[in-house]
């Protein structure tokens, strides 16, 4: 799909990814860039870069949610492009919280429902939508310290892969954004506890700029999996081609991390 002339509703736009995807949305020619996020003043400060208009919305809110969803339709006729950005880090193993638990599935998997069940219906009365969500690399591999982050980007991924194929046949077009680390306020979180590891992990980082690039090459060619990282699709087919070979090594590198020394291996 091409971008030049589209309606973007974007989702935690006022940070990171999300903030470079609407710059480089708006450098595309996008007709209008919605930037939602939590934090108003981020959202409009970036919907001003980008000739947009900013929103407040925590996207674990339903109602609200809707609401403007149904307002962006009034005021600009449809939403072309819906990005399902916002996402939340969530470190820990089963015994973190069930509040943690619950935090991370409400804003990285119910939003997704939550915004689809509201924009999808117009989408599929003109034959014709978009919707982008970004999971990540754990959602297809996993976080070997974050239990609540690595599931719900599982079920993120799940959630995309089954919107394309219920409605793909229908006019509506769906990718999954899965990166691994991007040098974001988010990456500090996981950043791991000893200055190595945090080596390690900013090694592997690129910047946003890059994903948004590599997010607008992706809508371009309609794949469903957008992979910024091309590790990422080596590591997703040894993980098919040999599930308890993966198993094995991933278990080296869970070691290695909670043992706090360098990592040599993926
Ligand atoms: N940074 C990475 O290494 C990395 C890797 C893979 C995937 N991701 C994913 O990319 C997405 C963007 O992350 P980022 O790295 O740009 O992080 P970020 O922290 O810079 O941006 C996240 C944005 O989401 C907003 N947000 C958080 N909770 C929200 C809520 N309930 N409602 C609305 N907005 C909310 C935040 O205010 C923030 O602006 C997330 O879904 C994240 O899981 C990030």
């Amino acid at each position: 799909m091409d971008i030049k002339g589209r309606v973007v509703f974007l989702t935690g736009g006022g940070s990171g990814i999300g903030a470079a995807m609407a710059r480089r949305f708006h450098a595309e020619d996008a007709e209008m860039v919605i930037v939602t996020d939590i934090d108003l003043e981020s959202a409009e400060s970036v919907a001003n870069d980008v000739a947009g208009e900013g929103y407040h919305l925590d996207v674990t809110d339903e109602a609200a949610t809707e609401t403007l969803i149904r307002q962006v339709e009034t005021d600009h006729g449809r939403i072309d492009l819906l990005c399902l950005n916002a996402g939340i880090p969530t470190d820990g193993s089963v015994d973190a919280p069930n509040s943690d638990w619950q935090r991370s599935w409400d804003v990285n998997v119910m939003a997704h429902v939550y915004a689809t069940r509201y924009a999808l219906p117009k989408m599929l009365e003109r034959g014709d939508g978009y919707i982008l969500t970004t999971a990540s690399a754990a959602g297809l591999l996993t976080n070997v310290s974050a239990a609540p982050y690595s599931v719900t980007k599982h079920a993120a991924v799940s959630l995309a892969e089954w919107l394309s194929v219920t409605y793909g046949s229908q006019g509506i077009k769906v990718s999954c954004l899965c990166p691994m680390f991007v040098d974001t306020p988010m990456l500090k979180a996981f950043g791991g506890h000893t200055d190595e590891m945090r080596n390690w992990v900013e090694g592997l980082a690129i910047d946003a700029e890059d994903v948004a690039q590599a997010v607008v090459e992706g809508i371009d060619k309609e794949t469903f999996l957008i992979l910024p990282h091309p590790v990422v699709l080596d590591y997703f087919q040894r993980k098919a081609l040999n599930y308890d070979r993966w198993i094995q090594g991933m278990q080296s590198l869970n070691e290695q991390v909670a043992g706090g020394g360098s990592v040599k291996e993926v």
